[in-house]
């Protein structure tokens, strides 16, 4: 039995959806929990399947957790052992930033190694490297990793490139530091700062998050806390681009201006209108779609490597040329063949995709990442006739429900399920 998104495309789009809690700001909060003995809720939790596995790991850990709704409790009283379960390592790479917390409640944590996924190799030897610097030993041994820190002392933590991960790593074993910890060349991105906010939240002093240096003064008893997950910028740029590339006009209720500008730019280039509105934003697409120039994406606040894939599905079907230059991933255009699977003319050479836009047209087409399944589906949405996307496992890690929300924009995209196994060729 093969789930996909039955897409009627071709129709302009109009309509209205509220944006849900941001998965890469409740991942590392849920991780954070830990750093707390008792009860902390979590609000705009959002229901999907990386969070779900980050709620694993924590009951793994001997937390008891409950959801009603987008709120999510994490009760972390009986709190004990230090070892991520291989199936959830493997399962989310994200889990990675379980170690953290862990090193700085425990003094020790134990995990295998996080697989690489279809975006590329995916190290952590940044975040191995933070861990050194504030006095951990990591050993590795038949295929487990092994940190172990019971006096973490705070220091300075230069990042060589500002990973997302790292710093969160970073910021959360620093917490369990003694003394202050300095991390220079962080990542800048919102949901750092989201972070920085739960962690306050929790009695951490902590500042400087989305600046160039980040500051922890560590080794304070934290306690539980409440806070709420800020809107998630990526599922904001999707619904962004599913307006752009069907036409019509939409409003996204919880949407942040501030943290999609460079989206926002890109699609006004291509003949989009948006704007802010009463609690989030509005986006308009009446006129012909056109083709952008040059396009490079980068560390925030640059246009963002998740937005990426999804800018391209615009730009396929629109007039004119263009050419997406990826820097932060070494494997991020796989989603380009199902693009071209509808017409898409697209050529891939190295890190740059020079994308010739065409009208393109309803195909059966698999999802081999999330953001790359969303970027197939907001294509389907402009492309004349019927499309079917399968690999829907991969759009669920980031999507609460991105068949209701884009029906609620007005879209046609329904969940079905198919008797035969395996992809099916191409054609309906
Ligand atoms: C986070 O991944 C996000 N995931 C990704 O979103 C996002 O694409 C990425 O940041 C970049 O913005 C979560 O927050 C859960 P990085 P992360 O460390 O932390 C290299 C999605 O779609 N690197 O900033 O893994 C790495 O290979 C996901 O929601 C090292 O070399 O990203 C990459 O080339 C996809 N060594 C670059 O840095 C390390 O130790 C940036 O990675 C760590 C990273």
């Amino acid at each position: 039995m093969m789930e996909y998104f039955a897409v009627a495309g071709g129709r302009p789009l109009q309509g209205r959806v509220t944006i849900h809690g941001a998965k890469n700001s409740a991942l590392p909060i849920l991780a954070a929990t830990l750093l707390a003995d008792g009860e902390s809720v979590i609000h705009n939790c959002p229901a999907l399947t990386d969070c779900a596995a980050a709620l694993e790991i924590l009951t793994c850990l001997g937390c008891r957790v409950g959801r009603e709704g987008s709120t999510v409790t994490v009760d972390t009283s009986c709190r004990r052992g230090h070892t991520i379960p291989d199936e959830l390592m493997g399962r989310m790479r994200a889990s990675v930033l379980f170690l953290g917390a862990l090193l700085a409640r425990e003094g020790m944590a134990v995990a295998c190694w996080p697989g690489g996924c279809a975006l590329g190799a995916r190290p952590i030897d940044l975040h191995i490297r933070a861990f050194q610097a504030l006095g951990a030993q990591v050993r590795s041994w038949s295929g487990q990793l092994y940190f172990e820190g019971p006096r973490l002392q705070g220091r300075e933590v230069a990042l060589p490139i500002p990973s997302v991960g790292a710093t969160e790593n970073a910021m959360l074993a620093a917490c369990g530091a003694q003394g202050v910890t300095v991390i220079r060349n962080p990542a800048r991105e919102p949901e750092i700062v989201d972070l920085q906010g739960f962690l306050r939240c929790l009695g951490a002093k902590v500042s400087g998050a989305g600046t160039e240096e980040i500051v922890v003064e560590g080794g304070r008893r934290l306690h539980p806390g409440e806070y709420a997950v800020m809107a998630d910028r990526i599922v904001t740029a999707t619904y962004l681009c599913a307006v752009a590339a069907a036409g019509g006009e939409g409003e996204l209720l919880g949407a942040q201006g501030a943290h999609v500008r460079p989206v926002l730019s890109a699609l006004a280039a291509a003949g989009c209108e948006a704007g802010e509105c009463a609690g989030g934003l509005w986006v308009r697409r009446t006129g012909e779609l056109r083709g952008i120039g040059s396009l490079t994406t980068g560390p925030y606040p640059a246009f963002p490597t998740d937005a990426q894939p999804l800018l391209t599905a615009v730009l396929a079907g629109a007039r004119g040329k263009s050419r997406i230059t990826e820097t932060i991933f070494d494997h991020r255009f796989r989603y380009v063949q199902g693009l071209c699977a509808m017409g898409g003319c697209i050529q891939v050479r190295g890190d740059t995709a020079a994308v010739t836009g065409r009208p393109l047209r309803g195909a059966r087409v698999e999802a081999t990442d999330l953001r790359g399944g969303a970027a197939l589906t907001v294509a389907a949405l402009g492309a004349q006739g019927e499309s079917a996307i399968f690999g829907l496992e991969h759009i669920d890690r980031g999507y609460e429900a991105l068949d209701r929300d884009l029906t609620a924009l007005g879209g046609g995209v329904f969940r079905r399920r198919e008797q035969t196994c395996g992809m099916p060729g191409v054609g309906i």
